[in-house]
């Protein structure tokens, strides 16, 4: 989200990986199907490396009697300096060797603009690129996956202790106490994914917090955000441990590709899903092979499984695959000469997002401003990369903000009626707030000039919903992506909410004196005008590059969904999909826990063969 603004000449060769450290051996890494051991069967083929398919390659290849194939179309993540310093994330997107490179279609809520959408196309998957924030989400959100699904194993009881599985708790580089800052007793201390709170403060840190004593009614102080009761404003928790980003790569993958029956494939596209037979008791179609090439010119090869496939390929990629392998509606299908071979109407469709608006503010003294120094003083940058170089400490050792806060529009407030409330109830927020020492937005540049904070407001509970469907028959294509923002007045009305919220955040005295005003268009903005603050989130709104829900998980019997329980393709034997997009609901957090979550569960599921419907 800090993108392009850190993008600047001194971090550009670091960002495009062309600063690296030397690589380890990986000795079960191949970067075409044409060096895999000849012969070899593999059990499962995951299409995937981000938190679904890592996790899942990774937890099946426990048992030395499964072969796993794990294809990713990105390259090889190891040694890539801008993807182990968390905060050089933000140079990773947009546009680059570890981005798909999307564009949205025409926003209709948005005046019409469209969208640049990241997602990570490396080992790691968006995990990699991403800003590493770790929010487990709030038990009403899990609770409604389990009555959608009318599974009680995906309710907040049955899933907290696979966070716990997935955890390792880890002092912060600073060694600070934490004590204060997050609960260690509700955590996980011997997972694979490293977390902890923020290595190093921000100069607007302690303001952040004598704010939740002074406004404490509005923002209360949340010691814990990862407890099932979100609410509250907190220290943010992040996928890094010991200044070094955990991707789905260094977590699950790396630290176990010398097992023998563990083969990853790299820059390696899966074109589609094959079917290899019918099931001779159910007549269903067998999708257990898989189509690959390394690039839209070259040839096509097959390579089936003997147990599964299973898509981990994202929330965008994972339905535009089961679209190529004619999985859902005929007459889009029809019209790309694909024929349809089951039909499974909701593939593609409920893509929902969370929108950002970034909200500028102008301060009163130029070191209190964190990210105008990194971007316009080489030298500075060069200080703080040469400290995280050699001890890892450090502020390039955080992410992009220090708190997170999770809020409900107060109940006098709510001009809509309870039906409307896309929430999935009084533990989950409606909206985010984010606090950042510096100018942020992917959609303006920074001025050259003057010092900077900026509250990012985020609508967390969106009841607007898109679509993802194919533009063509190619997996080398964009499929077209409709995240329909602000279709809703409850969109709107919430978003508006957020905004507010954020600059009111800012009218405690702790902040008199160093906030001097509000920075570029937002200055002209009238608060106090439903029109104004409505047109500023038209005009700002844009991604925080959270699709889910686009082969939606439903119960056995639900037709408007595309997954079971166990996450198979109704209608078909040997196919799975383990990523975002069986989400049914957006999880009102920062989606990445809540992937790995689901991805363990769906990985022990797998083991013991469990069948629900
Ligand atoms: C810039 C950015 C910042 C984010 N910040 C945060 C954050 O701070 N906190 C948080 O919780 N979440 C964040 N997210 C979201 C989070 O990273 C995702 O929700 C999560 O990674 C989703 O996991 P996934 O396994 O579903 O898909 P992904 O992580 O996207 O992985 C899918 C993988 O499949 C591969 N793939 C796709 N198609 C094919 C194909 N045809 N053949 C082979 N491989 C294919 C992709 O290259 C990719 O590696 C962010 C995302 C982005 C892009
Ligand atoms: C490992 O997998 C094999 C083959 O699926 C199965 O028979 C065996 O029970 C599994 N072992 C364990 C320890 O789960
Ligand atoms: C995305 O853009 C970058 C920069 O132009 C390019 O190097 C990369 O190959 C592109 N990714 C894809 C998948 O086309
Ligand atoms: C920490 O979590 C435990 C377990 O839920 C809880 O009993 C305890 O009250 C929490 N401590 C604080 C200070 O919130
Ligand atoms: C945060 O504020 C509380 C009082 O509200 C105070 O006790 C605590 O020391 C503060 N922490 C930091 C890091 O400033
Ligand atoms: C997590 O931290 C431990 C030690 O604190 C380290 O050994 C391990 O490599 C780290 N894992 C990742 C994925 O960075
Ligand atoms: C995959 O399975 C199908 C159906 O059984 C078969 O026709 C095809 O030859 C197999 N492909 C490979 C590469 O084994
Ligand atoms: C910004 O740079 C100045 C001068 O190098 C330094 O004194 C100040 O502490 C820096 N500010 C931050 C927030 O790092
Ligand atoms: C740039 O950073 C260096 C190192 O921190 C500092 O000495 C110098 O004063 C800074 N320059 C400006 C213009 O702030
Ligand atoms: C909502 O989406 C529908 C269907 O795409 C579209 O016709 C309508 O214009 C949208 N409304 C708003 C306010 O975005």
């Amino acid at each position: 989200m800090l993108s392009p603004k850190l993008r600047v000449a001194a971090l550009v060769p670091i960002a495009l990986g062309l600063v690296t450290y030397p690589e380890s051996s990986r000795a079960a890494l191949f970067a075409s199907h044409a060096d895999l051991p000849r012969g070899k069967k593999y059990d499962y083929i995951v299409v995937g490396a981000g938190p679904g398919g890592s996790v899942v390659a990774s937890r099946l290849s426990e048992n030395s009697s499964n072969n796993v194939l794990l294809i990713e179309a990105g390259p090889d993540d190891d040694g890539v300096l801008a993807i182990e310093v968390p905060l050089l994330a933000t140079g990773l997107q947009p546009n680059t060797v570890y981005d798909w490179n999307y564009t949205t279609t025409p926003q209709p809520g948005l005046d019409g603009r469209d969208v640049v959408y990241p997602r990570g196309r490396v080992l790691g998957g968006s995990s990699s690129i991403n800003l590493m924030i770790w929010t487990w989400s709030s038990q009403d959100d899990f609770n409604r996956y389990a009555t959608v699904s009318g599974d009680n194993g995906w309710s907040w009881n049955a899933i907290e202790p696979y966070y716990k599985k997935i955890e390792q708790v880890v002092a912060p580089t600073d060694h600070h106490d934490t004590s204060n800052e997050i609960n260690i007793s509700i955590h996980g201390t011997n997972g694979p994914v490293n977390i902890t709170t923020p290595n190093a403060p921000y100069p607007i840190d302690s303001r952040v917090n004598a704010t939740l004593g002074e406004l404490s009614d509005q923002y209360p102080y949340n010691r814990d955000m990862n407890s099932g009761n979100p609410l509250g404003v907190g220290w943010t928790q992040s996928t890094y441990g010991n200044g070094i980003r955990s991707s789905a790569s260094s977590s699950y993958i790396r630290p176990f590709i010398s097992r023998p029956n563990l083969d990853v494939l790299v820059n390696t596209v899966v074109t589609r899903v094959i079917k290899t037979g019918r099931d001779v008791l159910t007549g269903l179609p067998i999708f257990s092979g898989v189509e690959v090439a390394q690039s839209k010119t070259s040839s096509v090869f097959a390579i089936n499984a003997t147990k599964e496939v299973i898509l981990s390929a994202g929330a965008i990629n994972t339905p535009q695959l089961l679209l190529l392998s004619g999985i859902g509606s005929s007459s889009p299908l029809a019209a790309l000469g694909i024929s349809k071979v089951v039909d499974s109407p909701a593939v593609g469709q409920h893509l929902a997002d969370h929108i950002l608006v970034t909200n500028q503010f102008t301060i009163a003294d130029p070191e209190d401003d964190l990210l105008e120094n990194l971007t316009r003083n080489a030298t500075f940058t060069n200080e703080l990369l040469t400290e995280w170089v050699t001890s890892k400490q450090g502020q390039l050792g955080n992410g992009p903000s220090n708190h997170v806060g999770w809020l409900r529009v107060p109940e006098d407030e709510q001009t809509w009626t309870a039906a409307e409330d896309a929430s999935a109830g009084p533990t989950s927020p409606h909206f985010e707030l984010l606090f950042s020492p510096g100018f942020v937005s992917t959609l303006e540049a920074a001025p050259a000039t003057g010092s900077f904070m900026t509250v990012i407001s985020v609508l967390v509970s969106p009841s607007s919903t898109g679509s993802v469907t194919l533009a063509s028959s190619s997996a080398f294509d964009s499929p077209l992506i409709d995240p329909a923002y602000l279709n809703t007045s409850f969109d709107t009305q919430v978003l508006r909410a957020a905004i507010r919220s954020g600059a009111n955040f800012l009218t405690a005295s702790a902040w008199d004196g160093f906030i001097t005003g509000r920075s570029g268009s937002f200055v002209d903005v009238d608060l106090t005008s439903d029109e104004e603050v409505d047109a500023w989130a038209r005009s700002q709104g844009t991604t925080i590059w959270h699709p889910t829900g686009t082969a939606r998980m439903g119960s056995c019997t639900d037709k408007t969904s595309v997954v079971d329980p166990d996450l198979r393709v109704k209608g078909t034997k040997g196919l799975r999909v383990v990523d975002a997009s069986v989400l049914p609901y957006i999880p009102a957090a920062h989606p990445q826990a809540v992937v790995y979550a689901f991805a363990e569960r769906a990985a022990s599921l797998i083991k013991a063969g469990r069948r629900y419907c």
